[in-house]
């Protein structure tokens, strides 16, 4: 089981959220969140029915709330029908705020671009109309592989507008990863770019998508359409590819939204799991948005005069619930950014929150740890020295917020004076699910405090028992709620076995370690599993290793993660080559060919950061690999823990070269 931290030596301070905050807030009081959580536990189907009637647009009502006959396979409002893309656009037509700012695209040389919701809806409706034109309806899936543009989340709203499903390839995967999930999903339709520019640098994307395609069974996509967001020069395949001006050409500016059912899957996001291939979660049309939109009106304490910034990219789940969906459907203005924090300068998003008036900020601990060094070695681009005025609220997601982090951000971009939202959630739960209430939740550094109200967390042992407070364990969510994953596309079992082992009898198993304090308040100790969080990305070890013994050097290889002061964690592979463990001269070449590789097959984002030779790992006498022990010589640390049940003492001290 988990090791276990005092959260009192932690952090002992609580800060309260500031009067003038509360005073407007949309949930001003814990009296009001208590009530909130004690009206969904007294009549959990009543409080999300009342939810789902005044949140959101319905086709045809709905009249059942939760199905749970099939356990743990559930659904949510199953007899409505809606579309998510009216919900996050017609209806702010319809209700005067047409003309209202939707969005502001800055690029990575910082040129600017506004559309209105009007604009918007006009161009998701030209897509759409030449979506279909293409031939494609509900049912059919969509590969998205794009820079942060306007045209990305317009081609996301297309796709909910028809029903076709889509899935969303964040752009630092390689071709081989694009493969993978466009075979895995079944995708007919790929969505891409020439190219994207970050930090000055021109990165192509249709260059991916062409070997993607040529790869065993990519023939399955018939079209690919490309948004020329460089010029850059590309191949065109006749007859499968065209260009996106060309399929919005002629097309009309109304395009009828396609009903579906509650259930209907909007999107499938492959996320990290435990084995080497990427699961593909998949949500509902009807119960995520609801969540996704309830979750920016409460945790985001959303109004009309706000702008608001996450900086997630749309590859991740982060960017689906809070860019494409709940944010627009709660209709507010946000701010989408194709470049990097550090480009030109590490004064970037102070910059760009001053230029936009910025009133909402949402970010990951990694970027903050970054841009923290960076203005140590750099001053002038210390937020102290840009206006920040406008800000009003800050939010953290993707991984713990160390509580010294916390307080820098805190202090010198929220001027102590804006609340810090620490949102815990993950891809499978669609939206926030431990985050405080920014008007009423006293706030502790490093704790994402409290679950939302109709969330029924907890931390359990192995058995499923709750713990006492201060007690580590796993994190568990026990009652169902309308954004939980329905499924991992096409495979029943492994979403059984995933998220509902049956130890635990029914609960949602998050796959982190976690702890109560005296006040209830939950702080993550890190993951179960051998997932990693690189730069708030997650990331399989288990599909780094399949890598490694892909490539034709390697025998076997094992990947830990180590903490890192910047990125969360770093990777370190420990690599055991079919030929002897090199010379150290030999090392250093053998390690950029396989970091290469990595890059070549997982994505850049997966390179290991240390690379440890060896001519045999620890291994137990049944053959598991150790990883523990592998995860204190990643750290450089003193092999305390008990190694008798390891079959090869010795192996350990052949790590000692980091390449
Ligand atoms: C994993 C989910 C949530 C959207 C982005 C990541 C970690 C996420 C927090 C937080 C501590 C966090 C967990 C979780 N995580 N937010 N506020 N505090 N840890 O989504 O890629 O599905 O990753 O990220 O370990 O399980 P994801």
């Amino acid at each position: 089981m988990s090791t276990t931290i005092n959260t009192m030596l932690v952090e002992k301070r609580v800060i309260h959220p500031p009067a003038e905050f509360s005073a407007q807030a949309r949930i001003s009081s814990m009296e009001q969140y208590q009530a909130l959580c004690e009206e969904a536990e007294q009549n959990l189907e009543e409080f999300w029915r009342n939810m789902a009637e005044s949140g959101l647009e319905w086709r045809k009502p709905f009249t059942k709330v939760l199905d749970d006959s099939n356990a743990p396979f559930y659904t949510w409002f199953e007899d409505g029908e809606l579309n998510v893309s009216e919900n996050c656009l017609d209806i702010h037509l319809k209700n005067g705020n047409a003309d209202k700012t939707a969005l502001i695209f800055e690029a990575d040389d910082g040129s600017v671009e506004t559309v209105t919701y009007r604009q918007l809806h006009a161009r998701v409706c030209r897509i759409a109309n030449g979506i279909r034109a293409l031939g494609y309806g509900k049912g059919d899936r969509a590969i998205l592989y794009l820079p942060m543009s306007i045209e990305a989340i317009a081609m996301m709203q297309a796709c909910a507008r028809l029903g076709l499903t889509h899935s969303v390839v964040f752009g630092g995967f390689s071709a081989r990863s694009l493969h993978q999930r466009i075979v895995d999903v079944g995708a007919r339709l790929v969505l891409t770019a020439d190219a994207q520019m970050r930090g000055g640098r021109q990165i192509p994307l249709k260059a991916a998508v062409d070997e993607a395609l040529a790869y065993e069974g990519g023939d399955v996509v018939e079209k690919v359409v490309v948004y020329q967001r460089t010029g850059a020069d590309i191949n065109w395949e006749e007859g499968r590819d065209v260009p996106l001006s060309e399929l919005e050409t002629g097309q009309s500016e109304e395009c009828e939204p396609v009903a579906v059912e509650a259930e209907h899957p909007l999107f499938v996001l492959y996320t990290s799991g435990s084995t080497g291939k990427p699961k593909g979660v998949q949500h509902a049309s009807a119960g995520y948005l609801l969540w996704a939109k309830q979750t920016a009106q409460w945790v985001f304490d959303a109004r009309p005069e706000d702008v608001f910034w996450c900086t997630a990219d749309i590859g991740w789940v982060t960017g689906h619930s809070y860019i494409t969906y709940g944010s627009l459907a709660a209709g507010l203005t946000q701010i989408v950014f194709e470049g990097i924090p550090t480009y030109p300068h590490a004064g970037r998003f102070w910059e760009m929150i001053q230029r936009h008036g910025v009133t909402i900020f949402y970010t990951a601990p990694t970027a903050i740890r970054s841009l923290i060094k960076a203005s140590e070695q750099s001053p002038e681009h210390h937020p102290s020295r840009y206006d920040l005025s406008s800000l009003r609220l800050l939010g953290s997601v993707g991984e713990p917020i160390n509580p010294e982090a916390w307080m820098w951000y805190y202090e010198n971009v929220g001027g102590s004076r804006c609340p810090i939202v620490d949102t815990w959630w993950q891809t499978e739960t669609g939206g926030h699910i431990l985050t405080p209430l920014p008007g009423a939740t006293p706030l502790k550094p490093g704790s994402c405090t409290l679950p939302l109200p109709g969330i029924d967390a907890a931390v359990v042992d192995e058995a499923g028992n709750e713990l006492p407070p201060g007690a580590g364990g796993l994190l568990v969510i026990r009652r169902p709620w309308p954004a939980m994953i329905r499924a991992v596309w096409g495979d029943e079992n492994r979403y059984r076995s995933s998220y509902f082992p049956d130890e635990l009898r029914g609960m949602y198993m998050a796959g982190d370690n976690a702890q109560r304090d005296e006040d209830g308040y939950f702080w993550i100790l890190g993951r179960t599993d051998d997932v990693l969080s690189v730069s708030g990305h997650r990331l399989g070890g288990t599909e780094i290793e399949s890598a490694l013994v892909a490539h034709e050097l390697v025998a076997e290889a094992a990947v830990v993660g180590r903490p890192d002061a910047t990125t969360g964690e770093a990777i370190v592979a420990f690599v055991m080559l079919k030929q002897a463990a090199p010379s150290a001269e030999e090392a250093q070449k053998v390690a950029e060919t396989l970091r290469n590789w990595v890059a070549s097959q997982v994505g850049p984002i997966a390179k290991p950061k240390d690379i440890r030779f060896g001519n045999n790992l620890p291994k137990t006498r049944s053959g598991k690999i150790m990883r523990r022990l592998l995860r204190l010589v990643a750290e450089g640390r003193e092999i305390d823990q008990d190694t008798s049940t390891l079959e090869n003492p010795d192996v350990l001290k052949q790590f000692s070269g980091v390449y």
